[in-house]
This record gives structure tokens, C-alpha cells and sequence, in this order.
């Protein structure tokens, strides 16, 4: 088989660690690839003095499929997130973030029977990044708009943030979400909302979600609020399949599944557009942990298996998540995260050393 060239970004914390661990795996696994590096992030900042370069957006336009590590983002200040750009950019609007337990572990796990699978809506919602500072001219002007059109008052000391809900992405993300449950063998698609509140934005995602959901009639569908999805997830995640939610509450509800099952070490992603799709985990850079090979390399293994579903490779990604998946179930090299109580854990290497091993 010829090789197909992938983009690969190392990024930024923990992620050149553990995609170095990612490579090896993959090598030893037999996947026939060859890797395009491209830096963004600190290293493109160092290199280009931006987040992102044109190197890096020609090689992922070229090769339209890219495998990335975390990239950080400061908090309240400085530039949009590369992440959030990568995806805008490149229209990856379906973010794809399966949950399922890993048999055998009990470190860190509140519940073992999860298996469901978010659909995350990536390019609108509250990461639309449209903001208006406090005490700025716009936001004046914005606030006297919004009182002459709606009636209401706007604190005159508020930051405000715009929400766009397009009936278009919507309807993107749900025929993504029904067609992922067909080819995955899924029986139930759940539209995930606040429209008892956001009764127009999220109004909207509901009544759009119900229209595609009748081209659907073999997979079941439901609705749930956000708050009582959350409660329902803690207390019963068995119940759900497929999740399909605006951005923000896509984000939070991945990372609240992630939680159940043992951490944000433990979730693969990707960003699929119709003509390129980014592979990334869901976790962030972990700067508490970066350096010290703590950080656990499944997430990046399974975004990895997916990256080779994806091209075609289904064989190497399947054999490779059943030996990550044995390797967790035998207990033996568990990273910190995971690690059950008075176990001694081992680190990113010594993970992907015993994956090589159950490979063999
Ligand atoms: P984080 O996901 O980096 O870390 C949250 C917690 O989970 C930390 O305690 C961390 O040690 C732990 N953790 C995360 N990944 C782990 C792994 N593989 N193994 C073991 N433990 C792991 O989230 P945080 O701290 O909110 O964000 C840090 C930075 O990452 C920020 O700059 C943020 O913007 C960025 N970020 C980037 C993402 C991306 O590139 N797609 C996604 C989320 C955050």
C-alpha cells in the first residue's frame, strides 16, 4: 500500500510527548503512513511569530488530513484560539468525540458502562468569538441597538458575547450526527439544548434537529435539556448513544463524560469537513504535567485510530485500540491518571512500550 501523507502538528505541553509515543505505536502497528511535520502554537510563535503559519495551512490543505496535539490557549486575553481557527479554517464542523469505558479499570472511573458518542457542533455557537468589551464605544452602541429593537436594558458595565445559531450548520451537524449513528450501528441520536430558555437559538437547533431527525426513521431520536443531561449522565450514562449538541455544551458534555469513565486522558476526537478532517484529543497542553512523562497517550492513540479508520487503514487503528484497551484491562502500566490507588504508575513511554509489546 502507498503511503498517505498526513499533516502532523506536535503542539504545545504534553503534546510533542506523547505524539512521539503515538508514532512509535502507530510505526510498530504497521499503519502505512508518512508524517508531514508542521509546527503551531509556541513553536510557530518561535519560528513565524504567529500561532499558525502557511506552511502549516498549505500542508493540511494539501494532505486533508492532519493529526494534532493540544495547543494552548491564554485565558482572557491575547489572540483566538488556534484550535477554534484550525477548525473554522478548514470548516471541520462536526466535532466527534466518542466515550466508552475501558474494561478492567476502576482508577479514577465513576461509571463502567459508559458508550456514547458526542457530536459537537465546531463552528458557531458561543465560539463564534464575537465579543464586545465593557465600556467600549461598540458595545455602547450594541447595547442601545439591542434596547431599541428588544425593549430590554443591557447593564451598561457588560461584556457581551453574540451567539449565532445557522439553520444551515445546524442542519450540518444533525444529518452528521443520524448519518454517524447508520454507519456506527447506533439505535438512538439525542439532541442536546436549552430551549426552554434560548427559545430562539436553541429553539432553532431543536426544530431543526426534529425536521432532519424524520429522514431518519430506522434511529430513534429524543431531546434533553443541557442541565438535565448533565445530571442524567452522572447518574446514568448507560442510557445514552449518540449526543448531538450546539459547540459549548459539546465541549462540556464530552469532558463531563470523559470524567465518568477516568479522565480527559481517555478521549480521542476529531474535527470532520467535507474536505479535511483534523484529529486531535480532547484534552488541553496539561501544563501541570508537561515534561515529566505523566501525561497518558490514549487520548492522542485513539484520535490516531480514528485519523486511520478514517484513510482507509480500519484494520491497524481496530488492532491497535484492542491492544490499548488490553493493555488497561491487565493493569499493569497504568499512567497516573488512571492508576488505581497504592499502584505504582508508569509513564507516557513505558504505556506505549507495552501497546508495542501486546502488538507483537
Ligand atoms: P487540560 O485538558 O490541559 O488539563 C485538564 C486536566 O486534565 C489537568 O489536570 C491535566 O493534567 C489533565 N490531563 C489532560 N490531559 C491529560 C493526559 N493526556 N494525561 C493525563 N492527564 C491529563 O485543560 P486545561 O488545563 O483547561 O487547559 C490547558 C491548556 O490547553 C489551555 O491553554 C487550553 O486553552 C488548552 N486546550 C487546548 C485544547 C486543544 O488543543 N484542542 C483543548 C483544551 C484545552
Amino acid at each position: 500500500m502507498a503511503k498517505k501523507i498526513i499533516t502532523l502538528i506536535p503542539g504545545d505541553g504534553i503534546g510533542p510527548e506523547i505524539i512521539d509515543e503515538v508514532i512509535r505505536v502507530l510505526e510498530s502497528a504497521g499503519a502505512e503512513i508518512k508524517w508531514d511535520v508542521q509546527c503551531a502554537g509556541e513553536e510557530s510563535e518561535r519560528l513565524y511569530g504567529s500561532d499558525v503559519n502557511d506552511e502549516l495551512l498549505k500542508s493540511i490543505a494539501v494532505n486533508k488530513v492532519a493529526l494534532k496535539g493540544p495547543i494552548g490557549t491564554q485565558k482572557g486575553s491575547g489572540h483566538r484560539s488556534t484550535n477554534v481557527f484550525l477548525r473554522e479554517h478548514f470548516a471541520t464542523y462536526a466535532g466527534v468525540r466518542p466515550v466508552m469505558s475501558f474494561s478492567g479499570l476502576s482508577g479514577n472511573v465513576v461509571h463502567s458502562d459508559v458508550d456514547l458518542v458526542v457530536i459537537r457542533e465546531n463552528l458557531g455557537g458561543l465560539y463564534s468569538g464575537i465579543e464586545f468589551p465593557r465600556g467600549e464605544r461598540e458595545t455602547a452602541w450594541f447595547r442601545l441597538d439591542v434596547k431599541r429593537w428588544t425593549g430590554r436594558e443591557i447593564p451598561n458595565d457588560s461584556a457581551i458575547a453574540v451567539r449565532p445559531i445557522s439553520f444551515k450548520q445546524t442542519k450540518d451537524i444533525v444529518h452528521f450526527a443520524f448519518r454517524y449513528a447508520q454507519d456506527n450501528e447506533r439505535k438512538r441520536v439525542t439532541v442536546v439544548h436549552k430551549a426552554n430558555i434560548l427559545k430562539v437559538t436553541d429553539g432553532l437547533f431543536l426544530d431543526t434537529a426534529r425536521e432532519v431527525a424524520l429522514e431518519y426513521p430506522k434511529i430513534d431520536f429524543d431531546d434533553m435539556l443541557v442541565d438535565n443531561c448533565a445530571m442524567q449522565l452522572a447518574k446514568n450514562p448507560g442510557q445514552f448513544d449518540v449526543l448531538v449538541c450546539p459547540n459549548l455544551y459539546g465541549d462540556i458534555i464530552s469532558d463531563l463524560s470523559l470524567g465518568l469513565i477516568g479522565g480527559l486522558g481517555l478521549g480521542g476526537g476529531a474535527n470532520i469537513g467535507e474536505k479535511v478532517a483534523i484529529f486531535e484529543a480532547v484534552h488541553g497542553t496539561a501544563p501541570d504535567i508537561s515534561g515529566r512523562n505523566r501525561a497518558n497517550p490514549i487520548a492522542m492513540l485513539l484520535s490516531a485510530c480514528m485519523l486511520l479508520r478514517y484513510i482507509g487503514q480500519r484494520e491497524v487503528g481496530d488492532t491497535i485500540e484492542k491492544a490499548v484497551r488490553e493493555v488497561v484491562k491487565e493493569g499493569k502500566h497504568l499512567t497516573a491518571d488512571i492508576a488505581k490507588a497504592r499502584t505504582r504508575p508508569v509513564g507516557t513511554k513505558e504505556f506505549a512500550n507495552a501497546v508495542i509489546e501486546k502488538l507483537k
